[in-house]
């Protein structure tokens, strides 16, 4: 199928894996349009994406400064054009934040996706790759996670992903015409082998590897690996980190799924690589990658951590193609080439 007449609207396109996968639409003929209200992401992400795919490729780029809380704005974007599917990132994604401020988050994540969904019906465009989480599986009994395990959500976060997919599989129940995906990403790390685009975090990360990238370049002090006594094969938890450009191939195999014939209704794929690493495993490997020292103190669990969580990978390799293609040495080494290109994100040092 000739993907170049194919327009995909990108919601929160400038995000860490938007503007990856927003590179990735494009290398691959896609026309894009990107929704972002910069809630947390920078106009220079953009930018840097223009720069990164060419400005024979950046000319197919169109971007709305829009908040999807805001329905007439964001009608204003369907009447513009004719979308043939909806990418959706869009919404705000860190566990300690949510617990802190659910009503945000419940606000951000659902009003803005019902008024989405409400949008795509008014102008016929019933296709959706829609970004959920492993995160869903809450602290499995079991793994790796298949999709039809039990779902559960262990905070504010979590529960606005699985309620999102709750809303997906009730609308596709009701109205067969619509084709949605859920992608469920695992650990997410990495950058674009150029350096140029990576996860830049507003304030003190909450993730592991945008924490061990403060810490090498000397933002941070120390990492504090949160609980040493897991049943692990080293006592700190394990977790399946996936390289952001395997994640981006994967939203295009999904997307393609989308305009076969025989695509129908709305099915969970995870996005993972299958295997575990554990905290130590990765700081490890960052060291070897980033020749840096990273000190660490040995902390109390964190509350809400699972001790593994890592995917089944059999049904996206089964039904979208896809597998993960990187490792976790190609993880640190990307992870390392952007941070040590951009030590302070896309903003630079603040004066
Ligand atoms: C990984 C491991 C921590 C920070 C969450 C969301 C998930 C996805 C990814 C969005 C854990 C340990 C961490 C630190 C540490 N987000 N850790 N010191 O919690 O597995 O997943 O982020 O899609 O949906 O649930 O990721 O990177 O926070 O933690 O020891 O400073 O690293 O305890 O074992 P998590 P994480």
């Amino acid at each position: 199928m000739k993907m170049e007449e194919k327009l995909v609207l990108v919601t929160g396109g400038a995000g860490f894996i938007g503007t990856h996968t927003v590179v990735q639409l494009l290398k691959e003929g896609f026309r894009v349009s990107i929704i972002d209200n910069f809630d947390n992401s920078v106009k220079e992400a953009l930018d840097r994406v223009k720069e990164v795919v060419g400005p024979a490729l950046a000319a197919k780029i169109e971007f709305h400064f829009v908040d999807l809380r805001n329905k007439d704005d964001l009608d204003k974007v369907f009447a513009k054009s004719k979308f043939d599917g909806v990418i959706h990132f869009a919404g705000r994604k860190a566990v300690g934040e949510s617990v802190e401020y659910p009503r945000r988050y419940f606000d951000n994540n659902l009003i803005g996706t019902i008024n989405l969904y409400e949008v795509m019906a008014k102008y016929n465009c019933k296709k959706m790759v829609f970004s959920s989480s492993s995160t869903v599986y809450g602290q499995p009994e079991k793994v790796p996670c298949v999709e039809d395990t039990e779902l559960k959500a262990m905070n504010p976060y979590g529960r606005t992903k699985l309620f999102l997919e709750e809303i997906a599989r009730d609308i596709s129940q009701a109205e067969p015409d619509w084709q949605i995906i859920l992608l469920r990403y695992f650990n997410p790390v990495a950058a674009h082998e150029s350096g140029k685009i990576g996860e830049d975090p507003k304030g003190i990360p909450n993730n592991l590897m945008p924490y061990i990238q403060q810490v090498a370049v000397g933002r941070l002090p120390e990492l504090n690996v949160y609980g040493h006594d897991y049943p692990t094969r080293d006592g700190t938890a394990i977790r399946d980190y996936i390289h952001v450009m395997d994640l981006a191939d994967g939203h295009i195999a999904a997307l393609k799924k989308l305009f076969t014939p025989d695509f129908k209704g709305c099915v969970p794929y995870n996005l993972g690589t299958g295997r575990g690493t554990s905290v130590l495993e990765m700081v490890a490997a960052f060291e070897k990658a980033s020749g840096k020292k990273i000190p660490m103190k040995l902390c109390p669990r964190r509350a809400g951590d699972a001790t593994a969580v890592y995917a089944a990978v059999d049904k996206a390799a089964k039904e979208l193609g896809w597998k993960a293609k990187y490792g976790i040495e190609e993880m640190c080494r990307d992870q390392w080439n952007w941070a040590s290109k951009n030590p302070w994100g896309y903003q630079g040092k603040k004066a």
